[in-house]
């Protein structure tokens, strides 16, 4: 081993007043060569951000002369991008890295790595170094940019090269991107998080709160509408606080009012925490046509005492104002949500009155989590006294009331007209392809392949819980 930078969990947890720098990617000449010949696969894990992370490792690789391949046992070089979101996150990691063991064996010349949000974790770090020290490659989210240098030095060295730093560094502009989509792309507006919600390892793990230049994300949205995208995704850890860390007085109404402005046909945004949602970004949701009616809005909790305990900083009553405000104002708005089960001293009383909001704001969908304890965070260190079986039965009963919610919200788009950005090809039988209505239900469409990547109007026929079906209205 040349070099050794390991994550420090006590050193993530600092916020730094270090001004926040924007620099450019660079790669060396020598560096875009090393790749030549040779061949690499990503298997991506956990939210969005870590999707268009891998994104940028692929583009970076291909600047390398690194070519992808679909099979993972054809490749020279193999990176986990991971997420330690939850326990089951970790675990499949884990389950894949015993998989590469074995064709690491079997073919040692090949490299292989892992990066993202586990990277960032001491404990993670400490387990390779104890248990996996035969792989070639750890960096974390913050030294994404440096993939090339770590490469090269694993590759020389062909000895376990770990290099993550426990603070975020500066804003690193230019990084290549090599996009999943033609048609929709995702724009990170801000990296990080100063939340620190008691249960969420992302403040370790991305970093404080870093907003990028707005000009840097207007610059981003015109050349993706140049290119033909025709929707973006404004991408943070907790969108609606972009700005709060920058000083020129700007805010997330007013990027969102200056990406509409681009005239770039949908533009969403994700995630949204209800602490800092104003009434003014409800008025610029409304005021743009192309600021899509969708909104993500966790809920986590429906009780004041778990809502407390977890440092969400909103109670059920504001959350509720909240939410009505938006369905009022916002026209047809769709409203979907996250929600966390068992957490530590969550009684049944507590988790009725998680069941009580979701009866009253009966939303579009949900994602529905139980508790997952994460080293280091402080409700970890949390009594919890309610067992795993009372916590699965929680979810179950949670499960069948959302999606009874899902599937009426999806009801009242039967026989209507909406409009789909259709993406490819639908994995229904008898459908040929699928997209996105404006409020994100997902609709199979018959219709021709040359369709793709068109916005066009849809007739509902048929609904499910989870997707819709349609018929193009030429
Ligand atoms: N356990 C369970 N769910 C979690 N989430 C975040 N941290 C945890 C945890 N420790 C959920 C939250 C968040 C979503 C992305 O993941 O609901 O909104
Ligand atoms: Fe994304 Fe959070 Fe998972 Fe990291 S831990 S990959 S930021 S969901």
């Amino acid at each position: 081993m040349i070099y050794m930078l390991t994550p420090e969990r006590e050193k993530a947890k600092v916020r730094t007043k270090n001004k926040v720098q924007t620099k450019k990617y660079e790669i060396s000449d020598n560096l875009r060569k090393l790749g030549l010949g040779k061949t690499y696969h990503i298997k991506t894990y956990g939210c969005q951000m870590n999707v268009h992370d891998s994104e940028n490792i692929r583009a970076i690789l291909e600047e390398m002369g690194f070519k992808e391949v679909d099979d993972m046992e054809k490749a020279d070089l193999i990176l986990l991008n991971t997420c330690a979101i939850r326990e089951n996150a970790h675990n499949k990691v884990f389950g894949m890295i015993g998989r590469i063991k074995h064709m690491k064996e079997e073919r040692p010349s090949l490299i292989a790595g892992i990066c993202g949000c586990m990277a960032q974790e001491e404990g993670v770090v400490e387990e390779i170094l104890n248990k996996y020290k035969w792989l070639d490659i750890v960096f974390g989210t913050h030294n994404i940019h440096e993939l090339p240098s770590v490469l090269e030095k694993a590759m020389n060295s062909r000895s376990l090269e770990v290099q993550v730093y426990s603070c975020e560094g500066d804003i690193i502009e230019d990084i290549p991107v090599k996009r999943d989509s033609k048609y929709k792309a995702w724009v990170n507006i801000m990296y990080g998080c100063d939340k620190f919600c008691t249960y969420c390892i992302v403040p370790y793990t991305r970093g404080k709160q870093r907003s990028r230049n707005p000009k840097d994300v207007i610059r981003e949205v015109e050349k993706l509408k140049t290119l033909g995208y025709k929707e973006v995704t404004l991408l943070g850890q907790n969108v609606n606080a972009y700005g709060k860390d920058l000083d020129i007085n700007y805010d997330m109404c007013d990027l969102l009012r200056d990406v509409a402005e681009t005239g770039i046909d949908r533009i969403r945004f994700v995630t949204s925490h209800p602490w800092d949602f104003t009434d003014d970004m409800i008025d610029v949701i409304s005021e743009y046509d192309n600021v899509m009616p969708y909104i993500h809005l966790p809920l986590q909790s429906g009780s004041n005492k778990i809502l407390k305990m977890m440092g969400r900083r909103y109670t059920k009553e504001s959350y509720l104002e909240l939410f009505h405000k938006i369905k009022d104002k916002v026209k047809g708005a769709s409203i979907t949500t996250d929600i966390i089960v068992g957490f530590p001293g969550e009684t049944e009383e507590d988790f009725n009155d998680t069941l009580e909001v979701v009866n009253e704001c009966k939303y579009d969908s949900a994602f529905t989590f139980i508790f997952s304890p994460r080293e280091g965070t402080p409700a970890s260190k949390m009594k919890d006294d309610v067992s795993f079986k009372e916590k699965e039965q929680r979810l179950y009963k949670l499960n069948d009331v959302i999606n009874r919610y899902a599937k009426e919200a999806n009801e009242k788009y039967l026989g209507k007209t909406v409009k789909v950005l259709l993406e490819g090809k639908s994995t229904k039988k008898g459908s040929t392809l699928a997209g996105y209505t404006d409020t994100m239900k997902l609709v199979n469409v018959k219709t021709s392949e040359d369709k793709i990547g068109e916005i066009v109007d849809v007739k509902i026929t048929n609904v499910q819980s989870f997707s819709m079906d349609g018929e193009m209205v030429e």
